[in-house]
């Protein structure tokens, strides 16, 4: 990192104590203070969980706490009865239907603001629910929601969840393509988009590529409907609407003060799917359930984000991920606060932009995710230092390892030294965080996401499937089921248990304890059992926190005209963590040219969209391949960073090393 010499005193400080531990003030007020959680979960799981359902509202009380008679096909709470949507806002209307569930700052700066009391919220839930109903919307149908972080968003996932429909968000800055794919896989016939947004004070054309996406779906959509976010300013993109293209103001408008009533689904009923990366080239349909889910992302964003209702939140991730599920929607609204959504970026109009938010809403948490805290190092901390931060109590990253210097600089600049940070681990598949700290209870250690939650089985193995120890590298397994889990890929049950069970279960066993999952990622423990994940281990890069798929990239770049052959892997990155590099053979009859880049540039945008656009497309005479002919995917990456390439020889074409070399310095 290059210029943080203006804080040295952070540099002594790291070697010196690598140890925090978290502020009596933050302690004596927080949510989870008792170290004696940890043995009282191991010893009674899963009973434990318990107190995680009890944070909702049931209609119907389940009969067991967890049913893992059939592996890897858990259920949690079976027999119960409960509605999401019911729980995010009915049931805090009568003591907090005045205040606030949703502050949208949207852009440009200030101008499209709004407040929406829970009160408020509820009452456009229900009128939109009454809209997708009349559209012929019922329970289990899939309903695709193409938005960026408007409030309409979580509008219509808690008007689907409502209905018992299960959403599939698919994030705004995802290409049409992506769309139709997303679409196609979960034959849903209904979708929510918008005609534009802002992006750093731009009109951008969402309803283009909605369009285009259309196109591309291969069964019939029976009803679409537009957000109209751009209104006037939008008159640039005039698009014909088909008459099948319902306008959102108007639908909602149509059932004025309707009410629907929340539709009881069975806990294990599906509350959405999202899809991700993963080493094929298909995404992974995930499925969520609605009382495993929910409990989860309940219990973690009190005992881990320590979130009371009298607190006003702020997670700075986008809602087309899952942390934006999670921790922006349905765990904050579900525990009855105050949930912030910004619309627009972090550096527009200036650079102290989410400080300034913070400052003026006296947000008390922060949630974000490093490659963002080692842009605001880079940026100065004469942004942060203009604002006054203080009613922060809390701060939180994800996505990613943190470098112990980007957090050190969070918590010296964000956080004043008496904020407690958790670095939590999880992922789409888990729901919610599953290795982090509680912030009243753990000792912090930089770069250390920390040790597994209580009642979580999280162990560092082998590949005997032995426990590691001693800070040496292993793999991280999950060894017992949690409410947040997954419950399978959608219409895919074997693919799930191909990819997360197969490698460390006997996946003969009727027996849970035979079951492991493995959720493909390096990691290391020390003695005190804290967890340093080390990245994924399978072809999934980390870009900006953000899961993309090698397959998928390769696959666009091989449709390009005059590309024989490409891999893709991820590359050290100062900002982003990790960045796309892909390294192209042509055919015969096409020379590397600039022009031949920017097409294979334009295709990955096309496919996936602008966060897997190329770092760097180095053109190869060979791809260096090993004598059975396998790609040498660990060397590509060992050039990409400049890392020392060991002994090279037993490659099938030892030769091509120097001159992929020469190609990238001349890059
Ligand atoms: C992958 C999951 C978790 C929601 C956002 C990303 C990496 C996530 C951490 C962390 C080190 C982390 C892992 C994981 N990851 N959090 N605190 N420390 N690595 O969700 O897109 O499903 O990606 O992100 O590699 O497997 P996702």
């Amino acid at each position: 990192m290059s210029n943080d010499t203006d804080t040295p005193e952070l540099e002594a400080r790291l070697t010196d104590q690598d140890e925090f531990t978290p502020p009596e003030s933050f302690v004596e007020q927080a949510n989870v203070s008792d170290p004696g959680i940890y043995d009282e979960f191991d010893a009674t799981w899963p009973e434990c969980w318990t107190d995680a359902a009890d944070l909702l509202d049931w209609e119907t009380p389940y009969d067991q706490v967890l049913d893992d008679s059939n592996p890897p096909f858990y259920e949690w709470f079976p027999g119960g009865g409960l509605n999401a949507s019911a729980n995010c806002l009915d049931r805090h209307l009568d003591e907090r239907g005045d205040e606030a569930a949703i502050e949208w700052v949207g852009e440009p700066a200030d101008e499209a603001n709004r407040t929406y009391t829970y009160a408020q919220l509820h009452r456009e839930v229900n009128e939109f629910a009454a809209g997708l109903r009349e559209m012929g919307v019922g329970e289990d149908d899939i309903v695709t929601l193409y938005m960026p972080m408007v409030p309409e968003l979580p509008i219509a996932m808690l008007a689907c969840a409502r209905l018992g429909a299960p959403h599939s968000v698919v994030f705004a800055g995802f290409s049409a393509d992506a769309l139709s794919t997303r679409m196609n896989a979960a034959d849903s016939e209904y979708l929510v988009t918008c005609d534009g947004y802002y992006r750093r004070g731009d009109p951008l054309d969402h309803y283009a590529k909605t369009l285009d996406g259309l196109d591309g779906v291969s069964h019939a959509v029976s009803d679409v409907v537009v957000v109209d976010r751009l209104g006037a300013n939008g008159d640039g993109f005039d698009h014909d609407r088909p008459a099948a293209h319902h306008d959102y103001d108007a639908v909602v408008a149509a059932h004025d003060g309707a009410s629907v009533s929340p539709v009881e689904r069975d806990a294990t009923d599906m509350l959405f799917l999202m899809y991700t990366s993963g080493t094929t080239g298909q995404p992974k349909g995930v499925t969520h359930s609605t009382g495993g889910y929910l409990s989860w992302a309940a219990w973690t964003s009190q005992a881990v984000l320590d979130i009371k209702p009298s607190d006003t939140y702020f997670c700075s991730a986008d809602i087309g991920w899952i942390t934006g599920h999670s921790y922006i929607v349905y765990g904050p609204l579900a525990l009855g606060t105050t949930t912030m959504l910004y619309e627009g970026a972090p550096d527009h109009p200036d650079k102290d932009r989410l400080w300034e938010l913070v400052e003026s809403y006296e947000a008390t948490q922060l949630y974000t995710a490093p490659t963002a805290i080692r842009s605001f190092m880079k940026w100065g901390v004469e942004y942060p230092d203009a604002h006054d931060l203080s009613s922060l109590r809390l701060l939180g990253t994800v996505g990613e390892p943190i470098n112990p210097r980007a957090w050190t600089w969070y918590y010296t600049h964000i956080g004043d030294e008496s904020c407690p940070i958790v670095d939590t681990w999880w992922q789409t598949e888990t729901g919610g965080m599953m290795v982090t700290g509680l912030p009243g209870v753990s000792t912090m250690k930089p770069g250390s996401a920390g040790r597994p939650l209580p009642g979580v089985d999280a162990r560092v193995i082998d590949t005997d499937g032995d426990d590691v120890a001693g800070g040496r590298a292993g793999h991280l397994t999950i060894q017992k089921p949690w409410p947040g889990m997954l419950q399978t890929l959608y219409e895919n049950d074997e693919r799930f248990i191909d990819e997360y069970w197969r490698v460390y279960s006997d996946t003969d066993s009727g027996d849970s304890a035979d079951w492991v999952y493995f959720p493909e990622d390096g990691a290391k423990v020390d003695d005190d059992g804290y967890i340093t994940v080390l990245g994924r281990v399978d072809d999934v890069v980390n870009v900006s926190g953000h899961r993309l798929g090698t397959m998928e990239i390769e696959s666009a770049i091989v449709d390009v005209p005059g590309v024989a052959e490409a891999a893709v892997v991820g590359g050290d990155h100062d900002l982003k963590g990790e960045a796309v590099y892909a390294y192209v053979l042509t055919t015969d009859d096409h020379d590397a040219s600039d022009a031949l880049r920017e097409r294979i540039v334009a295709s990955v945008e096309d496919a996936i969209g602008p966060i897997a656009r190329p770092e760097a497309v180095v053109f190869a005479p060979e791809l260096p391949k090993t004598r059975s002919g396998k790609i040498m995917r660990r060397l590509l990456e060992d050039i990409a960073n400049d890392a020392d390439l060991g002994d090279t020889s037993t490659l099938r074409n030892p030769d091509v090393v120097e001159t992929i070399q020469d190609q990238l310095a001349g890059d």
